[in-house]
């Protein structure tokens, strides 16, 4: 038999310290990262260059559900990559289909529209949202609220309706249009909500904003003015959907579906995969030409996107989520009841918050040098986010060594008084 020679590759690799700085060199300064590479994963550990192992308690920010390397997501992509890793939207592929479908039973809403990332699906629910105003024929529907405290992403429509200013003032002007209201509050939502809005849109759980629940009166509210009002109720489940809180969506806690959800992030286990889903009444409004993707929804990214789905649904992951988060969050509540400077534990099933009265940004370190992985946001909440696969043997492990963490880092002088009034209060509680 004749021997089939594999073709050579060329080897880019060079040393960890040349990669760090030819990025330092290269890349554009748009991100802040610590002296470290990571080379591998397998399972909730990350391995660096020089092969010391981290528990990863935020999941690549809600990337990483399946963990590092999971094999069932390893095999569909050396099966799929010896087959056809794009293939154009002019033509139908072998798993856009059937993604789809399995994304309608998860969301109860029946058409799906593919991208690539979190924002595009943010930019493509709010042009379905105005696109079926606009053919409803409703003149000047164009309005869009959003919460405060909200992220939805980088790019100008998402970026217009993300809250803080920082992210957004350095790029005006922005879209125009754009109302946010306050968060949770009912009689601010009513009084902006009238005939000219087309879309609401709503984390079900602020993830970047800090792990803060939307209330169920307060969704139920916008669920009824935006039918009222025939606009559009857009669900943000790109950090809180797909399983995170132990529920396909974070919005199936409340009654009321939304029109339009939008999910990314673990979707196709680390490859680029977003998506707008709709009610078919809003669906509707596309025709072909009005939107598209040249990469979205490719056959290698929704073949793995299906593989992650299946693998939630035969090894039970969404209660594995349910009872390794309420681990967790008990012994985070553990932990502030003896350090004092934590002011609350928040969240639902693998999408914590450990607010501090400090400053955050020591502990992220401390915990790194640790062999921790978290991170801060909202410059004072603590967020963990890991896998769906994390065992209880690994939410101990990480409770005990983040203790060490909270005991050693010097602890930053920053909101002091907050820190004091926490005291004070615990005080008069133990004294009662
Ligand atoms: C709730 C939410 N919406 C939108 C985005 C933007 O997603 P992407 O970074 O994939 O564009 C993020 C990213 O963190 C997010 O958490």
């Amino acid at each position: 038999m004749k021997k089939v020679r594999k073709p050579k590759t060329t080897n880019h690799s060079v040393s960890a310290e040349q990669a760090m700085r030819l990025a330092g060199r290269y890349l554009m300064n748009t991100y802040r990262r610590p002296a470290l590479l990571f080379v591998r994963g397998r399972g909730c550990y990350l391995y660096d260059h020089r092969g010391r192992k981290y528990l990863d308690f935020l999941g690549g920010l809600a990337v990483n559900a399946l963990g590092y390397s999971h094999p069932r997501l390893t095999r569909v992509i050396r099966r799929e990559a010896a087959r056809a890793v794009h293939v154009s939207n002019l033509f139908h592929n072998s798993y856009q289909g059937p993604l789809a479908r399995k994304l309608a039973e998860w969301s109860g809403l029946e058409r799906v529209f593919f991208c690539n990332s979190g924002t595009e699906a943010v930019e493509g629910a709010i042009k379905l949202a105005r696109l079926a105003a606009h053919k409803r024929g409703t003149e000047g529907k164009a309005r869009v609220l959003a919460l405060e405290n909200s992220f939805h992403g980088r790019t100008f429509g998402a970026l217009s309706i993300t809250y803080p200013a920082k992210y957004r003032e350095p790029f005006a002007p922005l879209v125009p249009g754009i109302e946010f209201v306050r968060f949770n509050d009912i009689a601010d939502l009513e009084a902006k909500f009238d005939d000219s809005v087309c879309a609401i849109v709503i984390e079900p759980i602020q993830g970047e904003g800090g792990i803060y629940p939307v209330s169920a009166a307060f969704w139920t509210r916008a669920r009824e003015l935006a039918s009222h009002y025939d606009a559009a109720l857009i669900a943000d489940e790109i950090q809180s959907g797909l399983g995170r809180t132990g529920r396909p969506f974070a919005y199936q806690r409340y009654t009321g579906l939304p029109d339009i959800v939008v999910i990314a992030k673990p979707l196709a286990g680390g490859l680029p995969l977003g998506a707008v889903v709709a009610r078919e009444s809003f669906a509707e409004s596309f025709s072909p030409g009005l939107h598209g993707s040249t990469f979205g929804g490719g056959p290698l990214a929704c073949a793995v996107a299906l593989e992650f789905l299946s693998t939630i649904e035969d090894d039970n992951l969404l209660e594995n989520v349910r009872e390794r988060g309420s681990q967790l969050r008990s012994e985070l509540a553990r932990l502030a009841g003896d350090f004092d400077f934590i002011r609350e534990v928040r969240g639902e099933g693998l999408i914590l918050g450990i607010e501090l009265a400090v400053e955050g940004k020591a502990y992220v370190e401390g915990a790194l040098r640790e062999g921790l992985i978290i991170n801060c946001t909202h410059e004072r909440v603590l967020r963990l986010l890991p896998p769906f696969i994390v065992t209880e043997r690994q939410v101990d492990e990480f409770t005990e060594r983040f203790r060490q963490v909270l005991k050693k880092t010097k602890r930053p002088h920053a909101v002091a008084a907050e820190f004091a009034e926490k005291k004070d209060r615990n005080a008069l509680a133990a004294s009662r």
